[in-house]
């Protein structure tokens, strides 16, 4: 939990008295299940966890929205509430707010002047969607009637989504925001991207965790293999269409596969398509309470994330396959778009540390590379937590 007082002292420092600021939280996600398919309108499972940004923030007369973020040396960025909003070179933090504001403003919703610091538990660039996290969060802080109900979230998403598709130039599907915006603790959020329509599935682990693995690779060159893997999906999803009218790749089955001639076009559908049904029964599985059912799903799905839709690497799969080798860890798999980023074990509580201690060590053998492990719970999407 994030220390109020130390909070509303940097805040002092930069901003002057915090009197009156309120506090928010805004969460990163897992992907629990339903990888690489939400830009192919498929069910995903994600859920909003208990790492995230947190901020401090309070309305002042100014004409600028000015931004100081511990996680990047106490910068400062300053955005005119009046004036043009242009994009920063080189994928720059200031991007996502600055995108924020611009379309929060072109959409006509008041903008105020704010002071705003925040601080993160969330690393950075490491499939946890810190991008989706502060874009969320910078929304809520500047139109709160954002956070009123579940169509005004479902906006907040959406309108995030564009920002990062549109003013910062990465073509995500909409999973990562709508977890960040309907988040709620102890349950995963049942999305079907096609129609933005949503289920919450509460998850009871009893005696299991879910342990998130990061690799800490520096990820590279993520952008153009994700928008390679779109683009493959597109093509998949022209040539059935020649054949039989399905809107979404999701919507075609094993016999629709014949019309794939190339050979990597036709693993990457079989992958869609077997993902679509594995977030169903995973679905089931969780309603059953048959953890065991859901280990087995997670194994497959990281299989075919390695062999069909390629985009794990020896660091993912070194940490999934040394997690799976631990008495204790039912399943385990690479979460979120891939090439290095984050893993998630479902784990028995006793064998936690055991699996911490062998994954770390043969990592860093492999690898070179130091892996770190957080001990993850659900929580609740974007929101107010308190005031000063
Ligand atoms: C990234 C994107 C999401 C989703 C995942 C892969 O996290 O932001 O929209 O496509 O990759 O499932």
């Amino acid at each position: 939990m994030v220390n109020v007082n130390r909070l509303s002292n940097e805040f002092e420092k930069h901003f002057g008295s915090p009197k009156g600021a309120k506090i928010y939280f805004s969460p990163g996600r897992i992907n629990i299940i339903g990888e690489h398919i939400d830009y192919n309108g498929g069910y995903v499972l994600p859920a909003a966890i208990d790492r995230g940004i947190f901020a401090i923030a309070k309305e002042t007369n100014s004409n600028e929205i000015a931004i100081c973020s511990a996680d990047f040396s106490d910068e400062m960025i300053r955005i005119p509430i009046h004036n043009e909003i242009a994009p920063l070179p080189n994928m720059h933090w200031g991007n996502y707010p600055c995108g924020i504001v611009k379309y929060l403003r072109d959409a006509g919703y008041p903008i105020k002047g704010m002071y705003i610091y925040l601080e993160s538990t969330l690393p950075k660039s490491s499939g946890l969607s810190s991008s989706a996290c502060l874009e969320c969060l910078i929304a809520a802080i500047i139109s709160p009637q954002l956070l009123n109900d579940n169509a005004s979230r479902i906006s907040m998403a959406l309108l995030c989504q564009r920002v990062e598709n549109e003013f910062v130039g990465v073509k995500c599907g909409i999973m990562d925001q709508m977890s960040i915006a309907l988040g709620k603790k102890d349950h995963a959020l049942l999305l079907n991207t096609a129609n933005i329509t949503f289920r919450h599935i509460p998850i009871h682990l009893g005696e299991y965790i879910i342990l998130i693995m990061n690799t800490k690779k520096p990820r590279n060159l993520i952008e153009s293999k994700y928008n390679e893997r779109l683009s493959e999906c597109h093509h998949a999803l022209a040539l059935i269409k020649k054949h039989r009218p399905i809107e979404n790749l999701v919507d075609a089955t094993e016999a629709d596969l014949t019309h794939i001639d190339d050979v990597v076009i036709y693993k990457r559908a079989r992958h869609v398509i077997a993902e679509q049904i594995r977030v169903q029964k995973a679905v089931q599985a969780l309603e059953e309470g048959n953890l065991f059912e859901l280990g087995k799903l997670l194994d497959e799905s990281h299989s075919s994330l390695r062999n069909e839709y390629e985009v794990s690497g020896i660091e993912l799969d070194t940490l999934v396959n040394a997690a799976r080798s631990v008495e204790g860890c039912i399943g385990a798999r690479m979460i979120g778009a891939g090439f290095g980023g984050c893993a998630i074990a479902l784990v028995h509580r006793d064998a936690v540390e055991n699996l911490i201690n062998y994954a770390s060590n043969v990592y860093r053998e492999k690898t070179g590379f130091t892996a770190e492990f957080y001990k993850c719970t659900t929580s609740d999407g974007v929101g107010i937590i308190g005031e000063v």
